[in-house]
């Protein structure tokens, strides 16, 4: 990772998103400890390193097999591992099945249209069933999915979505959700590489007051795809108000489907669950890295699922009786472990909310909280962020009643943690700040609710079975308490792992292990930590604190971009010569991305260009990667090898005078033309 740039110190805290320091620690309220499902204090003990891999069997029994697994962990071949072995199970018996015999009729899936006129829809375990089956049976029936298959989901946050991605477990094949507000190319890009035939989506969705047009993005997918040599077969589009279409794009004869119209042919089909291996891939979740092309997170069925249901259970600390609110994507990793797989794997009633958090104003999210009796929130620092700017107070002017709060995806400021903690959660709800990974399928640090204290702008100590550790950049172990930061590292797998990339092993061992594997000829787990690629500090009672990405990973808002896609995104301007992004500090969205580049000899610069380079790539990517400003400059800082020194432009980006070293640049005196130009003066 590092290696593609001048060699810098670990974590310089200048080009570090978290610049705060360790905090007073708060307790949580007796009430809560009295009911915490983590309280016996055992627990701990038992997922000690002595007792790994067994300790994981616990997890695992918790979900319903159709034959139990003969071996926890085939450790024979690292990093590659197997969960559970010889077990057989299917996902969506465990998330719906079994919970409709027991309580048909309790919610499984609170809709929320964005629409505040719009009826809240309440979608019990049988009607989830019920659903799930019709839409398997239409997709194994019509469109021919079979086990193993991958289905490309490109939807909006509407109950469909869990539907269409638990009628794929129910089949065996594996579901690759590509999120909503992604772009065609984006979306098409992901169907190539994962070899899918199958595009499911809708017609159209709400967004901040506006009914968008969803569908026209399937045809260019479909296009897009088919320039590049796959073969869409079927586009299956859900209608957001059945029975009437609403989008303006026509249907393409023979390739485009309305499921609501094909639906009635499957009322009352029934779909056996396929009994899947353990190690059978659930499903692809694409993510950005450090090469211009997002990667496939393969991840498993047995272990996956055992992992999400129980660190559900722990730490999202969920009761048959909560109502349980994630405000994420389903089209990010959150959704797909936290409002889908973990919450109705345990039986509870999960809220899907289709619009933004501030739509028609900041009290919506309280509003609904109240309406639906929501026991645990769930969401990122931007919404917290977003809805304190919106409105300080608004949360006191609502009767909701939280006992647990998550926050996850980004460090939370302090001072952002304590309004959460004092405004939204009136002093009564637990947080808990859990740091985990698109690759790593579940939490893999934070504190465990309301058992051990709180403290703002730190993730806590690993969660069972997870030990986590710091090392240097020679792999030294960094002792906790030290104060020093290095890269963030989990010494032993744990079932919710990625199996792989798909398609690509070696860049799996590349990008997660290479670094502090010693011998890679070595069958023994212990000698190869998973590098998560995040710097941190772990103080002495075991808290990291996440200092960032070490890689040429950007966060915005919580999702995670490549610097390097944005960057070949701005490059398809014709103009374009040179281009860097980095990661400028923003109030609301953490960091946002800016973007400086150079234009070919002789091309005067122009507001036309920005934009048309702006707008690339929001139509490469989303609109979530649009930069904030696109600076024309007249070179870029650049070592004398030819390296770009973003950390100079990020400096500049922050409104800060001094950049830093400049002394092993090539170019030095670009940087000042530079900084004049984008600070003024
Ligand atoms: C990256 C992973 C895991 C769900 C959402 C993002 C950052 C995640 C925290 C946290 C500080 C965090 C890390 C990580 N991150 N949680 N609690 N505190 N930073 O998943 O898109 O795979 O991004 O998000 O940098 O590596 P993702």
């Amino acid at each position: 990772m590092a290696q593609a740039r001048e060699p810098e110190p670990v974590v310089d805290e200048r080009s570090i998103e978290v610049h705060w320091r360790e905090e007073d620690t708060y307790q949580p309220r007796p009430e809560f400890i009295a009911q915490a499902n983590l309280t016996d204090p055992d627990f701990y003990r038992r997922f000690s390193l002595d007792n790994f891999p067994d300790c994981y069997d616990e997890y695992a029994r918790l979900l319903d097999w159709d034959k139990y697994w003969h071996t926890t962990l085939d450790a024979s071949n690292p990093p590659f591992y197997k969960w559970f072995v010889g077990g057989r199970l299917n996902a969506s018996y465990n998330c719906v099945d079994r919970h409709r015999v027991k309580d048909p009729n309790k919610t499984a899936i609170h809709f929320v249209p964005e629409p505040e006129d719009e009826p809240i829809l309440h979608v019990t375990y049988q009607d989830l069933w019920i659903r799930v089956n019709e839409f398997a049976a239409l997709l194994r029936e019509f469109a021919g999915v079979k086990p193993g298959d991958r289905v490309t989901i490109h939807m909006p946050m509407v109950a469909e979505l869990p539907v269409a991605m638990l009628a794929c477990a129910r089949l065996g094949a594996m579901h690759s959700v590509v999120f909503g507000g992604f772009s065609a190319k984006a979306c098409a890009d992901r169907m190539v590489d994962a070899g899918s035939n199958i595009l499911i989506t809708m017609d159209a969705y709400w967004r901040n007051g506006q009914l968008l047009d969803h569908k026209a993005k399937a045809d260019d997918t479909v296009k897009e795809a088919a320039a590049h040599g796959l073969t869409v077969d079927k586009v299956l589009i859900w209608q957001r108000y059945p029975g009437r279409y609403s989008s303006q794009v026509p249907l393409v004869e023979g390739r485009d489907f309305i499921v609501n119209d094909l639906l009635p042919r499957y009322r009352g089909a029934r779909v056996e669950p396929v009994s899947m291996p353990a190690e059978a891939p659930l499903f692809l979740m694409y993510t950005s890295g450090s090469t211009g092309k997002p990667k496939a997170v393969q991840h498993s069925t047995g272990g996956y699922l055992a992992y999400v249901t129980a660190t559900a259970r722990y730490y999202l600390d969920i009761k048959p009786e909560d109502v349980y609110w994630c405000m994420a994507d389903i089209g990010w990793i959150t959704g797909h472990s936290y409002i889908v797989y973990g919450p109705l794997s345990n039986g509870t009633s999960t809220v899907v909310y289709e619009g933004v958090p501030t739509y028609p104003d900041p009290g919506r999210p309280w509003r609904i909280a109240e309406e639906l009796g929501v026991t645990i929130f769930h969401t990122s620092p931007t919404a917290i962020r977003q809805l304190r700017k919106a409105g300080p107070d608004v949360p006191r002017r609502y009767n909701h009643k939280f006992k647990l709060m998550v926050t996850v995806g980004e460090p939370i400021e302090p001072d952002v943690w304590r309004w959460y903690y004092h405004e939204v959660g009136k002093g009564q709800a637990v947080i808990v700040d859990t740091w985990w990974q698109t690759e790593t399928g579940g939490f893999l640090c934070t504190q465990a609710p309301a058992l051990m204290k709180m403290k703002p702008g730190s993730a806590g100590p690993g969660v069972l079975g997870i030990n986590p550790v710091v090392f240097d950049e020679d792999g030294r172990e960094i002792e906790p308490g030290s104060g020093q930061a290095g890269y963030l590292c989990i010494r032993n797998p744990w079932p919710g792992m990625m199996q792989t990339i798909w398609g690509d092993p070696d860049r799996f061992i590349k990008t997660y292990f290479a670094k502090f594997n010693k011998n890679p000829n070595s069958k023994d787990w212990r000698d190869w930590p998973y590098m998560a690629g995040d710097g941190a500090v772990i103080a002495e009672d075991g808290y990291v604190r996440i200092l960032g990405r070490l890689d040429d990973v950007i966060n915005v808002a919580g999702h995670r971009l490549g610097t390097k896609e944005i960057e070949n995104a701005a490059l398809q301007v014709p103009e374009v010569a040179e281009a860097a992004v980095v990661a400028a500090h923003d109030e609301i969205k953490g960091t946002v991305p800016d973007l400086y580049v150079a234009l070919h000899p002789g091309v005067e610069p122009s507001d036309d260009i920005k934009k048309r380079v702006s707008d690339m790539v929001s139509e490469v990517i989303g609109k979530i990667a649009r930069p904030r400003a696109v600076h024309i400059v007249p070179d870029l800082p650049k070592t004398r090898s030819g390296k770009i020194m973003r950390r100079i432009l990020a400096a500049i980006s922050d409104g800060r005078e001094d950049v830093g070293d400049v002394t092993t640049l090539a170019n030095p005196e670009v940087v000042e033309a530079i900084r004049q130009q984008v600070q003024g003066g």
